[in-house]
């Protein structure tokens, strides 16, 4: 997973691109590159091994010196992060420039080809090969650029959004796609191409998203010709009008986006359920539900699919709809879901969970349950991604855009749409009666308060205990009923940004191993909402205590029992049982953020990670 930028017009395309790339970085920070066409039929081009500020600091002699370019961001799959695996690449004659995203699967059998037709590689990367193979069909069959790209890629199979230039084709891109996003951003005298609109908002409202299996040739004098890449017949493509703004995706003076998007969830969660939720008409209004509520309601099961911290918001899912709609769930990492051969039928109902809408294991298990017949429901944050394409119906979350790599405000949004997924279902096949249905109701429209609560209240304290943990080596995360997967999420949370090793348990099952770990020296996060299973949690508490172990007990305001028995304490406002793990997410959030900003961890960029996984 990767960025691409491009920009044909009348503006400094070095500008657009650098800061393109800029807000492109979250899908990968390892390395970047830039091209730029020059008026003497050459390409200026520069990449290296870093950040994009490591690119600017190479390449800012190509400011203000043309008005077509484009650049990359790269996330290695083929090829360690070295200058020489950066993109752009360029084909062996010299005159073909590419930059990909994604994987080309085949990438060995047609270097090997090409190897043997005397072309050269200087890189690891399936890239290189692609830019070759173009090259490959204009020297071999006479075709034109884009009928080459047209040739190649139908010869290629795997993931991929490809923008590329030549030489001879002054002011032409040839863009393609599979699997892997690619927005055309429609400007007056100029268009723009980036993996998410968000490098061209503050200049276009208007996009086309590139679909799977298309190409499109853009020029200022030809427009946006986009085309079947099987086939070379002409499509017409839908154009969007955008709804994000720059302030959106900008930090708002925050020092990272992490701690913006944390601090955003009283709006996402209030943006998530605004015009849903109707306390006045007491009904739950969901489209994408209400048209499918009789097949989803006969569904013999649920299967939730998903990744990482979506995953988690899966779990919570199933006690959720479990719960109250009483229709059996499933949950499956969609990693595993889509290699292992699952019984799928046409009586069940899936719902894939995904921030990005990019995931490429969630994307293939969504595939996988449709050929079989299943109903597929998506709840993604990203509009107009792949994965609210490819579903049969869906919601989104409306949390904005969510820049930073570990998932905050997405993940709470996500439990929102789920809660009142639950509750619609049970409401109308009378599992909920009405009164229990509007205290519910009630209780869902108060949580953005209660989370700029937690935000006061929590917030110091939490930065006050990560400086006490900030050598912490391990920690254990426990909670019980709702709060287990809030408790996987709290230590997804510390793993991915500070990189100290955690591990989120059910309290119960501590006691069939984990407890070996603890001592004087193991940092123990409980979740003991005082709903729920109080009792139980107590004891393990104490089972703690008896153990020496570094208490951080999350509990509800006015808590004694749990808190006089533990080191640290971080309250919360009280709330049902089932959306407790909404409150107790925020403060597990800002602990892993402030461990890591004390490690001097880029929070927003971590290591090894990117924000949209659109490889396997
Ligand atoms: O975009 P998705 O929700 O499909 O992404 C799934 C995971 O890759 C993602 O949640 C990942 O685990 C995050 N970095 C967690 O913070």
């Amino acid at each position: 997973m990767c960025g691409i930028v491009g920009y044909t017009g009348f503006r400094d395309a070095y500008e657009i691109v650098i800061n393109g790339l800029k807000r492109l970085e979250y899908r990968g920070y390892d390395s970047a590159g830039i091209v730029l066409e020059n008026n003497k039929n050459e390409v200026e081009l520069k990449k290296a091994k870093g950040k994009v500020s490591d690119l600017e600091a190479i390449a800012g002699n190509l400011k203000n010196t043309s008005h077509v370019g484009m650049g990359h961001t790269r996330w290695a799959t083929h090829g360690v992060p070295s200058d020489i695996n950066s993109h752009p690449h360029v084909s062996n004659n010299g005159k073909i420039v590419l930059v990909h995203n994604g994987i080309i699967e085949n990438y060995e059998t047609i270097k090997i080809m090409l190897s043997q037709k005397g072309f050269v590689f200087h890189s690891q990367t399936d890239t290189e090969v692609l830019a070759n193979f173009i090259q490959y069909f204009m020297d071999e069959s006479g075709k034109d650029f884009a009928e080459a790209v047209r040739a190649a890629l139908s010869e290629v199979y795997g993931a991929y959004a490809i923008a590329a230039l030549h030489v001879d084709y002054p002011g032409q891109f040839v863009v393609g796609r599979l699997s892997s996003p690619l927005a055309i951003g429609l400007g007056d005298k100029e268009y723009f191409i980036a993996s998410d609109a968000s490098p061209f908002v503050e200049f276009t409202k208007e996009a086309i998203y590139l679909e799977d299996g298309h190409m499109a040739l853009i020029s200022l004098d030809r427009g946006v010709d986009i085309r079947l890449i099987k086939d070379n017949s002409k499509v017409d493509a839908e154009i969007q009008q955008l709804q994000i703004s720059l302030e959106q995706i900008e930090k708002g003076g925050y020092d990272h986006f992490m701690l913006k998007e944390i601090f955003e969830q009283p709006k996402s969660i209030h943006d998530t359920m605004r015009g849903r939720l109707l306390l006045d008409e007491g009904i739950i209004k969901m489209a994408g539900i209400w048209d499918h509520l009789e097949r989803i309601q006969a569904a013999k099961r649920i299967i939730i699919i998903a990744c990482g911290t979506s995953w988690h918001a899966g779990l919570i899912g199933e006690y959720l709809i479990e719960e109250f709609a009483r229709i059996p769930v499933e949950v499956e990492y969609a990693s595993e879901f889509r290699y292992r051969n699952p019984i799928i039928t046409p009586k069940d109902v899936v719902i894939a969970i995904s921030q990005s809408g990019e995931t490429a294991d969630t994307m293939a298990a969504i595939k996988l349950a449709k050929e079989k017949g299943a109903f597929v429901y998506g709840i993604c944050n990203v509009i107009g991604s792949s994965i609210a394409r490819i579903t049969h119906a869906g919601s989104y979350t409306h949390a904005g855009p969510e820049i930073g790599v570990a998932s905050t405000k997405a993940f709470t949004a996500q439990l929102t749409i789920l809660a009142m997924i639950a509750l619609k279902l049970g409401k109308h096949n009378g599992n909920l009666n009405n009164t229990e249905f509007m205290q519910y109701l009630y209780e869902l429209d108060a949580i953005p308060k209660k989370i700029e609560e937690v935000l006061a209240s929590s917030h110091d304290t939490a930065k006050q205990i990560a400086e006490e943990f900030v050598n912490a080596t391990n920690f254990l995360y426990l909670g019980r009923g709702y709060n287990f997967p809030a408790a996987l999420e709290g230590a997804l949370k510390l793993k991915e940004i500070s990189y100290i090793h955690a591990e989120g348990y059910p309290a119960a099952e501590m006691k069939h191993g984990p407890i070996a770990l603890i001592d004087e020296n193991m940092p123990m996060v409980i979740i003991a909402p005082k709903q729920g299973y109080y009792d139980k949690i107590v004891s393990n508490v104490q089972e703690i205590k008896a153990r020496k172990g570094r208490i951080i007990a999350l509990v509800n305001k006015g808590d004694e029992q749990v808190a006089s028995m533990a080191d640290y304490v971080i309250e919360f406002p009280e709330t049902s049982e089932c959306f407790s793990p909404m409150m107790a997410s925020v403060p597990l959030q800002l602990l892993a953020y402030y461990i890591a900003v004390f490690r001097g961890v880029n929070v927003d960029q971590p290591r090894n990670l990117a924000k949209s996984v659109t490889v396997e």
